[in-house]
């Protein structure tokens, strides 16, 4: 008995140690914590369960069996967070460049199918230099059956990757398809096919840090939801993103403590400029509205002209969609519809009432955006809204022009409580083009067609470029004052708090993609 209590004891360290000592220093060197590390900071002290920490490969080939890793490569099993259960991988880069073969597929699959079953959270510490090449189609195989699982229980239990090194080649299709993604800056790139392939196929010299970096993704492509300047960061960023989120679809998110107070908000009067045409910061809005310090944006270096993230309304989680009128004016872009409709729909998927905030003038114009499909683009956002079933509150605090009215969560598509206040502007343009379009004639016979233009703009204006048309048509519920505006949103997101709605029976929707 003494015996293999011993034996267990070796290979418990042996399996601890990963690749070895001299490798766990070149982690360190990099400037990145070992796999076992992550997770030490990421669950509850002395939560974590390992499964499968005696597992290794399977091959022959290239005198691999001659090197068999304890643990091959990935670390996984379940913990807490915060006392909430969550299943975990964390791929040790120390052993075989924390590539993936048959074997590490299949311990990541395994816990993938008990997060499904048991209901809780899917946290990847993504850090590999891709398919073990010693495995061939062994290790292609391990990939799909992951992406698979993703794709199974993509809208049942939660998914979110950490992007920790290198995650190249189709390994990026795990994170792709998860929910969120947190990349660290400098240790961490993704692409399909890296700067060599790139420089033979397009004859383009790029680093892998601006092919693919955080950066690149968190600015240029959107792939990174979030980005964080070391492990302990990415870490701890993860840890609050999920505080916003149910442990799976079926269960609302967790509810903080909370009394009212003097729910008046003096600050908010004075955010709208008093000329129209001036911009100003959404956030300071979104500040204005929600718990103190509860607001995570998502997404915050990309799109820039849609903000989107998590905050809680007396203690409760909401997720915010607001146009940026600082950022081209706040229009909707194809960037910006992809972004906002991700978000709303995964805010659907797990119960997480949606606030909108609005101030809109409309969809980009020009061939840039046509070319690259601003009509599906935007319809992606159009589609989100509509199907959205979680309880809906819009504010327009500005501008709602065009097509842009209509998608940015309307009363036409669904939306329970809509709310406008005093400076709102609604309309089917702006009162400009409205004017040289439907008096084009009278203006162009005019004897000053300047004057005249100048005179039927302010008629469309003082007709539009207020609430009360749309108040009186219902498709506003209340025109309220921007101080009283956080009591009214409490009031109205407690309303829905039991709403029960249900899409048609189908399959599935088919949004324009
Ligand atoms: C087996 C691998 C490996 C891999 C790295 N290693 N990648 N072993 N399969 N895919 C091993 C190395 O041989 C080395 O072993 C150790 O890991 C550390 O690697 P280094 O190259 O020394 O590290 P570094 O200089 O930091 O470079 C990291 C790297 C590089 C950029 C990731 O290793 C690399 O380019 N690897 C190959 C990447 C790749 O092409 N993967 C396949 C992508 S295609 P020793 O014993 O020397 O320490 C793919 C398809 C997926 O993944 C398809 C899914 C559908």
């Amino acid at each position: 008995m003494k015996n293999k209590i011993e034996t267990l004891q070796q290979k418990i360290a042996e399996a601890h140690l990963g690749g070895g000592q001299q490798r766990v220093d070149s982690q360190h060197k990099k400037g990145k914590l070992t796999a076992r590390e992550r997770l030490h900071f990421l669950l509850d002290e002395g939560s974590f369960e390992e499964i499968g920490m005696l597992v290794t490969h399977r091959t022959n080939d290239f005198g691999m069996d001659n090197q068999l890793i304890l643990g091959d490569g990935v670390i996984t099993g379940y913990g807490t967070i915060a006392g909430r259960l969550v299943y975990v991988f964390s791929q040790d880069f120390t052993v075989f460049g924390g590539s993936l073969s048959e074997t590490h597929a299949e311990k990541i699959c395994k816990i993938m199918d008990l997060a499904m079953q048991n209901g809780a959270p899917l946290i990847g510490l993504n850090d590999s230099g891709g398919a073990r090449i010693q495995e061939g189609v062994r290790s292609l195989g391990g990939y799909a059956d992951i992406f698979y699982r993703n794709v199974r229980a993509s809208g049942v239990v939660p998914q979110i990757s950490l992007v920790m090194g290198p995650c190249a080649g189709g390994a990026v299709y795990s994170p792709a398809i998860t929910d969120f993604t947190i990349m660290v800056e400098e240790t961490s790139y993704m692409f399909v096919t890296g700067p060599n392939v790139v420089k033979t196929v397009t004859n383009e010299t790029v680093t892998a840090e601006e092919l693919g970096g955080a950066m690149t993704h968190a600015v240029k492509s959107g792939v990174t939801h979030l980005t964080a300047e070391n492990d302990l960061q990415a870490i701890e960023l993860l840890k609050k993103l999920i505080s916003y989120i149910p442990q799976n679809c079926e269960e609302k998110p967790a509810k903080l403590s909370f009394s009212l107070m003097d729910e008046y908000r003096p600050e908010l009067a004075d955010i709208v400029p008093d000329n129209s045409q001036l911009p100003y910061d959404m956030r300071a809005v979104v500040q204005g509205v929600v718990d103190p310090d509860s607001f995570l944006e998502i997404h915050p270096d990309f799109a820039e002209n849609i903000i989107v993230g998590f905050a809680r309304l007396g203690g409760r989680s909401i997720g915010i969609v607001g146009n940026q009128p600082m950022n081209l004016a706040g229009v909707l872009d194809v960037n910006s519809s992809r972004k906002g409709a991700r978000f709303v729909r995964f805010c659907d998927c797990f119960n997480i009432p949606l606030l909108v905030l609005v101030d809109v003038p409309g969809f980009l114009p020009g061939t840039d955006q046509e070319w690259n499909g601003i009509i599906t683009n935007g319809a992606k956002l159009l589609y989100a809204f509509s199907e959205a079933t979680v309880p809906r509150v819009s504010l327009i605090t500005r501008k709602a022009y065009g097509g842009a009215y209509d998608v940015m969560n309307s009363k036409h598509i669904g939306a329970d409580v809509n709310y406008a206040w005093p400076t709102a502007e609604i309309a089917v343009m702006g009162a400009k083009g409205a004017s040289e379009i439907i008096f084009r004639k009278e203006i162009s016979a005019a004897d000053d067609p300047e004057a005249l233009l100048k005179e039927k703009e302010q008629e469309y204006q003082e007709k539009f470029a207020h609430p009360y048309r749309a108040a009186s048509r219902g498709f506003i519920d209340e025109v309220i004052l921007p101080v009283d505006t956080r009591r009214k949103l409490l009031r109205a997101f407690a309303m829905l708090e039991n709403k029960v709605d249900h899409l048609p029976r189908k399959k599935h929707g088919n949004i324009p993609l």
